[in-house]
């Protein structure tokens, strides 16, 4: 797996500690505390957004497929494979299809193919997706 950049941490950490100083010498922005509060909750949806682009051994492991579906499926395939909308006749929005089609879903996402109009999936949602199909493609 690789290292996770570090660089950002250090203006997450101190970024808070700026505003407070800011508003207490009175120069910089003026917020009102209920703005430090949303820009600091901006700052920790930040966070969460990083942490989940790569995932546990664990996690790889436990993957079933509303794991997969939550993390890979919904926000990159739906829009056109779902079971309102089936491009192509493929619907990865049910178990029983995906699981038909788990060769041709590794086959077109590892020579990035798929998402179609859409940039490739990370190397980390490839890991996970693929090592999902390779253990099984589990339902539970
Ligand atoms: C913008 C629309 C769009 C998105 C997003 C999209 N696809 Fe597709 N997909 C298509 C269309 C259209 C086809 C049928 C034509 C083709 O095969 O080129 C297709 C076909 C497929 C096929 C069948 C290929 C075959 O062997 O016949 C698979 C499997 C597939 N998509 C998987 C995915 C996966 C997995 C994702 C998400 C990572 C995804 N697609 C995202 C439009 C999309």
């Amino acid at each position: 797996m690789k290292a996770r950049p570090h660089q950002a941490k250090p203006v997450r950490q101190f970024l808070p500690l700026a505003i407070a100083l800011a508003n207490l010498v009175g120069c910089g922005p003026h917020l009102s505390p209920g703005e430090i509060e949303h820009s600091l909750e901006a700052n920790s949806q930040e966070v969460a957004i990083d942490l989940t682009s790569a995932f546990t051994p664990e996690e790889i492991a436990a993957a079933n497929f509303q794991f997969i579906k939550d993390k890979v499926f919904t926000p990159h395939c739906l829009k056109c494979h779902a079971s309102d909308v089936q491009r192509g006749d493929v619907n990865l929005e049910e178990y029983s299809t995906a699981f038909q089609l788990r060769r041709e879903i590794r086959a077109e996402v590892a020579a990035d193919r798929m998402p179609r109009r859409a940039p490739p999936l990370s190397p980390e949602l490839k890991e996970l997706l693929f090592s999902w199909i390779d253990n099984g493609a589990r339902e539970l």
